[in-house]
């Protein structure tokens, strides 16, 4: 029998799918996509059931399912519903990326993960409240780095805190402390002491001087999402990807985006390579480690 069509079921917690998720999975082979809006968790489950009751379970990696939009939590809920959904051999795969936070936070970590050791590390994660940011932290804690997660608000940083402990545990008080400032002059401190800084805060939003970045000195690699200018580090040009600038190495928010779009299509493609993917925060960035090493190997 002819393989069948890869379908990808796109469900999206806005009122337009995104075009961004579309394209991306046409490019990644997908032969039909079917988008629907405004999924919630309450409303998923008849989805669901449309895609695991029409292949028989020898098929069902030819249908997947990927869950985007901008309500970066909703989504997360919608992944729990959807897991909850399946049972026995009716299963199919699925990947949680809304807002490409997660491809996004994958490539960011994967890329400074080139120039420090984690456990070694404490990295500044301004933003680390938003969807990115909270990602990138999660990740540096799983991988043994100290975080300091920067808001402009205690009260918000300590959330985002608590979001992390009920991933990962209580051991996260141990490895993430809260770094508040509103102006930029009162991160001195808390850059002084990173080996590692990341930028997500809202796009056009600059948020370190080029000064106060050169002047820290055990500051080894700085990456900047913001692709919107002014920079997000001011001096990071949004192309940089492992540029050398003294004894940093910078990433820009293009450079970084190059390494994401890449992350994105390999997380597709795999979701099709069987029925039991769950493509979530950690597992996108093991991809792209993956990615990642056999770029070394390949020399490119
Ligand atoms: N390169 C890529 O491929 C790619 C992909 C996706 C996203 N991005 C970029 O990554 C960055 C993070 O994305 P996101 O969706 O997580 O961002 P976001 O939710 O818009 O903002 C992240 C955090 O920035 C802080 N913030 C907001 N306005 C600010 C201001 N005026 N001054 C200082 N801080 C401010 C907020 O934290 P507090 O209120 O707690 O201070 C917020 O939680 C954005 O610049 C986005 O454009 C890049």
């Amino acid at each position: 029998m002819a393989a069948r069509p890869r379908i990808l079921l796109q469900l999206d917690t806005d009122d337009q799918p995104s075009s961004f998720d579309a394209v991306v999975a046409i490019d990644s082979g997908v032969d039909h996509l079917l988008s629907y809006p405004r999924v919630r968790p309450d409303n998923v489950e008849p989805l669901i059931h449309g895609g695991m009751f029409t292949r028989g379970p020898d098929s069902l990696h030819g249908t997947a399912v990927f869950i985007g939009g901008s309500q970066v939590d909703v989504g997360e809920e919608i992944l729990d519903k959807v897991l909850a959904t399946f049972f026995g051999p009716l299963r199919m795969s699925v990947m949680v990326d809304g807002n490409g936070s997660n491809t996004t936070a994958a490539a960011a970590v994967v890329a400074a993960g080139r120039h420090v050791q984690w456990p070694e590390t404490t990295a500044l994660v301004l933003g680390g409240t938003g969807p990115v940011g909270s990602r990138i932290a999660q990740l540096l804690v799983h991988e043994g780095a100290q975080v300091l997660l920067g808001s402009r608000s205690l009260d918000r940083a300590q959330k985002s805190i608590e979001r992390l402990v009920a991933k990962l545990g209580p051991d996260v008080r141990q490895r993430v402390r809260p770094a508040i400032a509103t102006e930029e002059q009162a991160w001195r401190q808390q850059v002084d002491q990173a080996g590692a800084v990341f930028a997500c805060g809202a796009a056009g939003v600059q948020l370190l001087s080029s000064d106060l970045l050169q002047q820290a000195t055990h500051l080894r690699v700085a990456v900047d999402l913001n692709a919107v200018p002014p920079a997000g580090l001011e001096g990071i040009e949004p192309i940089d990807f492992g540029v050398q600038r003294g004894d940093r190495f910078d990433y820009g928010a293009l450079g970084v985006g190059g390494l994401k779009m890449k992350i994105h299509r390999r997380a597709l493609a795999s979701l099709f390579e069987a029925n039991d993917r769950v493509l979530n925060t950690q597992s996108i960035y093991e991809l792209g480690l993956q990615l990642g090493a056999e770029a070394t190997h390949s020399g490119s």
